[in-house]
């Protein structure tokens, strides 16, 4: 198939259910025409032509039932991470979810208890903020250093909070939103091994992974080292980089199987069924 790519096409979404384009004029009524939202990480791009092809043609086709990830769905995503990020994930690790906010929920209600301590390296993504203090964990803040136009982790407090009794995790958002840090291989490596010596478990928010700018290299924090692979959870999904948000599809990836069954024993707990749709599965 052959393909070319739309980044200058901007289609308005008033009146279809996007919150930031319906927000932005409920602010202003008065709104410019060519004023774009920025207030929420989704884009007016249009959709890949492979992704619409490949809908269009399993539209004609398919039941839209209950549908479960497959086996060459959780090969592809393994394909992916290995081919873009070096990875080598495995199809047994893959827990699919419907979003990666709820899967931070999930992780800090699954491996923490109310009272014991989380650490972030703030400013981050909100709702971060909100899967610690809003089930009763308590927020550890490591504030990054601001250096100039850019931003560094300040190892010395991150140890000295790690080393606090009540610290069980960490939420690791990687590429850091905001601020626009790739982390590099050398940074995450600190941070991992603090977390080791520490017995700090790690959930890294990789969702903005796979659109980083030309010249960085994102690292998947599990692929450092076995040992940081079986004490990670890893949460990536295809929303940000081709703009599918709506589709709600994310993979959790957790290589350790005992985290993986404390993980299910969480979603048991909860009465939840996080399964993706079936049209999010086929475009990812
Ligand atoms: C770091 C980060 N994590 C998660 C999300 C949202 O993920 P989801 O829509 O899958 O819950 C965003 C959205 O902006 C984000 O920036």
């Amino acid at each position: 198939m052959s393909v070319s790519y739309d980044f200058t096409t901007v289609t308005p979404r008033y009146n279809m259910g996007s919150g930031k384009w319906d927000e932005m004029k409920t602010i202003n009524p008065n709104v410019a025409p060519d004023v774009i939202p920025f207030s929420v990480a989704d884009m007016e791009f249009q959709m890949a032509p492979e992704i619409i092809h490949t809908l269009q043609q399993e539209l004609n086709t398919r039941i839209l039932g209950y549908t479960n990830a497959t086996e060459s769905y959780k090969q592809s995503v393994c394909s992916w991470m290995e081919r873009r990020h070096g990875w080598k994930a495995r199809p047994e690790w893959i827990e699919p979810f419907h979003g990666v906010v709820d899967a931070l929920f999930t992780s800090v209600k699954a491996y923490t208890q109310p009272g014991d301590g989380v650490l972030l390296m703030t400013p981050v993504y909100y709702p971060m903020y909100s899967a610690i203090q809003r089930i009763g964990r308590v927020l550890e803040d490591c504030p990054l250093i601001r250096t100039g136009d850019t931003y560094k982790i300040d190892f010395d407090k991150l140890e000295a909070l790690a080393a606090k009794d009540s610290v069980k995790l960490i939420l690791l958002c990687s590429p850091h939103n905001p601020c626009g840090r790739v982390w590099t291989r050398e940074e995450l490596t600190q941070v991992g091994e603090i977390c080791l010596r520490h017995h700090v478990l790690v959930v890294s928010d990789e969702i903005h992974s796979d659109i980083i700018m030309p010249g960085h290299t994102h690292t998947v924090f599990a692929s450092i080292s076995e040992e940081f692979a079986q004490n990670s959870i890893i949460c990536t999904a295809p929303s940000k980089t081709f703009n599918i948000a709506g589709l709600q599809t994310t993979n959790v990836l957790i290589p350790n199987p005992v985290l993986r069954d404390q993980f299910h024993q969480e979603l048991r707990r909860s009465g939840s069924n996080p399964k993706c749709n079936v049209l999010g599965y086929i475009a990812c």
